[in-house]
């Protein structure tokens, strides 16, 4: 199935929406938080409605017909055989963030992750009382593609305990290749370190299949924590499922302990949303990487036309980290709202001051929506561009 056979263009989003909320009453087009305006797979609204019509609401358990379709998953689209008993459950992946920070290691230990990031990646270790370290990505010499700075992380190697690895990266797009992997690899066995792997967007790749960390060897798997949910492929975030995939006996109780009483078990209409989405969603999926690798190219262009800013390659999921430093505002989220879109600023994503004259765009919106959004965007810079030539 194909792209027509699915309803891409009409915007789908809920009075409790936390990002159209934000700017609710303003007519500011919301490209900030990572959901998207898809009404989610048909699949899952009818597993959903015949659950609501069910009426048993009582407290649930993942079944064994839902950890099946999670090791058929595994099979299927990374060819990675998990064993059922490597499986932990859980509301989110942020939890599982927190959790593994106190799991892994003792106070004051070394967690390190690379900038920009997802912000719960930094505020993870030290609500953990860890010591967050933290190693910029660099941009290649075309300025086309973020990388690691593979020399300045063998420098930082030794202070590490654990690494929050995020594969592929939000925000800069990344799916990190086998031979950046592998050079992670060798420096998680070298300095013995534990590996948290969010691999939340795997399943949005807009080439090819994603290639777990943990399934480079059985040896790493041994010291991976792997982080998955089909919140982000399928759009039901707001359903809250996830798991960990924890193939170490020792370590997966050490998650678990620390997990036990604090972090709530997983909603029925989650459970039964996940193995909907995982069991019958695959078409649906395959249209959703079509709508937006097209979408990616859309953005790529017509940022590439907008004076100031710049923008690198999308290789996963539909967040776009836009580059602003060449734009003469110094705040580019606040000066893009003024102009009716609402970006994440990135100050957020890593330290404050190498990252505030960025922003992030999710561009998981109807194609139409996206196009008005970037329409404000281009007349917003010319704007600019044009009032300071006319001042100088
Ligand atoms: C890399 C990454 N991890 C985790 C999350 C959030 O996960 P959850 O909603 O399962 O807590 C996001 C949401 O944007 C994300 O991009």
């Amino acid at each position: 199935m194909a792209e027509r056979d699915f309803d891409f263009a009409t915007p789908v989003h809920a009075a409790d929406s936390v990002r159209w909320s934000r700017f609710a009453g303003r007519d500011v087009i919301p490209l900030t938080l990572a959901d998207m305006d898809f009404a989610a797979p048909p699949a899952v609204i009818d597993a959903l409605r015949r659950r609501a019509e069910s009426g048993a609401f009582g407290y649930g358990q993942p079944t064994a017909s839902l950890v099946e379709a999670v090791l058929e998953h595994c099979r299927r689209a990374y060819g990675w055989a998990i064993d059922p008993h490597w499986l932990v459950w859980l509301p989110g992946l942020v939890p599982a963030l927190h959790v593994a920070c106190r799991a892994v290691g003792a106070a004051g230990d070394g967690v390190l992750t690379a900038t920009p990031v997802y912000p719960p990646f930094l505020s993870a270790p030290i609500a953990a009382g860890r010591k967050l370290i933290t190693l910029p990505l660099v941009r290649d010499e075309y300025g086309q593609s973020w990388t690691w700075d593979f020399c300045a992380l063998t420098a930082l190697a030794k202070s590490a305990r654990l690494l929050l690895l995020c594969h592929p990266h939000n925000p800069v797009g990344r799916v990190w290749n086998e031979a950046e992997l592998w050079q992670i690899a060798h420096l998680a066995e070298k300095y013995d370190w534990v590996v948290v792997s969010d691999e939340i967007h795997g399943d949005l790749t807009h080439l090819g299949r994603h290639k777990p960390f943990a399934t480079l060897a059985p040896e790493l798997a041994q010291r991976t924590i792997t982080l998955m949910a089909p919140s982000k492929t399928y759009n039901i975030a707001g359903l809250a499922c996830a798991y960990a995939i924890i193939p170490h006996e020792g370590l997966r109780n050490a998650f678990r302990a620390v997990a036990k009483g604090i972090v709530p078990d997983v909603n029925v209409m989650g459970l039964t949303a996940c193995e909907a989405a995982l069991r019958e969603g695959e078409p649906w999926r395959c249209a959703l990487i079509e709508v937006l690798r097209a979408q990616a190219a859309q953005v790529e262009q017509a940022i590439a036309a907008m004076p100031g800013l710049s923008v690198s390659r999308v290789e996963a999921g539909f967040l776009a980290w836009i580059d602003c430093r060449d734009l003469p505002v110094p705040d580019p989220a606040a000066f893009f709202e003024a102009a009716g879109v609402g970006l994440s600023a990135g100050a957020a994503f890593g330290p404050a001051d190498a990252y505030r004259r960025f922003v992030r765009l999710n561009f998981g919106t109807p194609r139409g929506l996206l196009a008005e959004a970037l329409a404000r965007m281009e007349k917003a810079c010319r704007q600019l561009f044009a009032a300071s030539v006319s001042n100088e």
